[in-house]
C-alpha cells in the first residue's frame, strides 16, 4: 500500500529533520521541497539572474532539472548543490523564488510524479493544501520564532556556514511573512492537518510523536502501513 504523509510548517521548525528520520524508520522516501526551491534559487544567482525579477527567472525553467538523490544530495543541472543551497544568500532569496506561480507549477509536477511512484514523507509550506491534498497523513508542524532560529543557527555553524543569530531569526521573520502571504499556494494549515507544537520538544520526542499520529491516522482509515 502507498502511503503519503504531509508535513508542512514554517521555516526551520525542524521539519527536514524529523520527515527524515520518520522515513527512515518507517521506510518511506522522504521529499525535501524546499531544497528543490533552493536550489532553483542557486540556478538563478549563479545565472546573475535578480530573484526579485520574477519574468527573468521564469524564463530560466527550461534550462534548469534538479534531482533529489535518496542520500540526500541535491543536484542541479547535474552540479552538487547540497552545501549551497542552504548558504544564507540562498536562504534570503528562496521566498521570492518560492512566489513565482510559474516556478511552483514545474517544480509541484516533479513533486507530485515522485509521490506516486513511492510511499512518501513530504515537506514543505504548502504540501497538504496544494501538492498532496488527498495526503493520507497531514502534520502542521510549528515552533516560536526564537527556537526556530537558534535551531537554524546550530543547524548552520554544524555545517560550517558561518551566520549571525540575529542575521537567521530576521531571516526566518521575513521568510515567515513571505511564505504566508504570497498569492498562490502561501504557507496555510490544511483543514484537516493536526499542528505539532515542537517549541519544547526534543526530536527524538517529535519523531515519536509523528509516528504515533501516522500509525493511529492509519488505523482509522483501515490503512495497512
Ligand atoms: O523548508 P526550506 O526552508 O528549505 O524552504 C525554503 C523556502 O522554499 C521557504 O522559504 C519557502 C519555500 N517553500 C515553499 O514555498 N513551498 C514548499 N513546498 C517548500 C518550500
Amino acid at each position: 500500500m502507498k502511503i503519503t504523509v504531509a508535513i508542512d510548517g514554517p521555516a526551520a521548525a525542524g521539519k527536514s529533520t524529523v520527515a527524515k528520520e520518520v522515513a527512515k524508520r518507517l521506510g518511506y522516501t522522504y521529499i525535501d521541497t524546499g531544497a528543490m526551491y533552493r536550489a532553483f534559487t542557486w540556478y538563478c544567482m549563479e545565472k546573475g539572474v535578480d530573484c526579485q525579477n520574477e519574468a527573468a527567472c521564469c524564463a530560466l525553467i527550461p534550462e534548469v532539472t534538479i534531482k533529489l538523490r535518496p542520500n540526500g544530495q541535491v543536484l542541479c543541472n547535474e552540479f552538487d548543490v547540497t552545501k549551497e543551497i542552504r548558504e544564507p544568500r540562498v536562504s534570503g532569496n528562496v521566498s521570492y523564488i518560492a512566489s513565482y506561480k510559474d516556478i511552483r507549477l514545474f517544480l509541484v509536477d516533479q513533486q507530485r510524479a515522485m509521490a506516486a511512484k513511492h510511499s512518501v514523507i513530504m515537506d514543505g509550506r504548502d504540501i497538504g493544501t496544494y501538492v498532496l491534498p488527498d495526503a493520507d497523513v497531514k502534520i502542521f508542524q510549528i515552533a516560536s520564532v526564537e527556537t526556530r532560529a537558534v535551531r537554524r543557527y546550530d543547524e548552520n555553524i554544524a555545517k560550517g556556514i558561518s551566520c549571525t543569530l540575529e542575521e537567521i531569526e530576521n531571516d526566518v521573520r521575513k521568510r515567515d511573512y513571505i511564505d504566508s502571504h504570497r498569492d498562490f499556494a502561501p504557507l496555510k494549515c490544511a483543514p484537516d492537518a493536526l499542528t505539532l507544537d515542537t517549541s519544547f520538544m526534543s526530536v527524538e520526542e517529535v519523531v515519536t510523536k509523528v509516528i504515533e499520529i501516522i500509525n493511529a491516522k492509519l488505523a482509522e482509515k483501515g490503512i495497512n502501513g
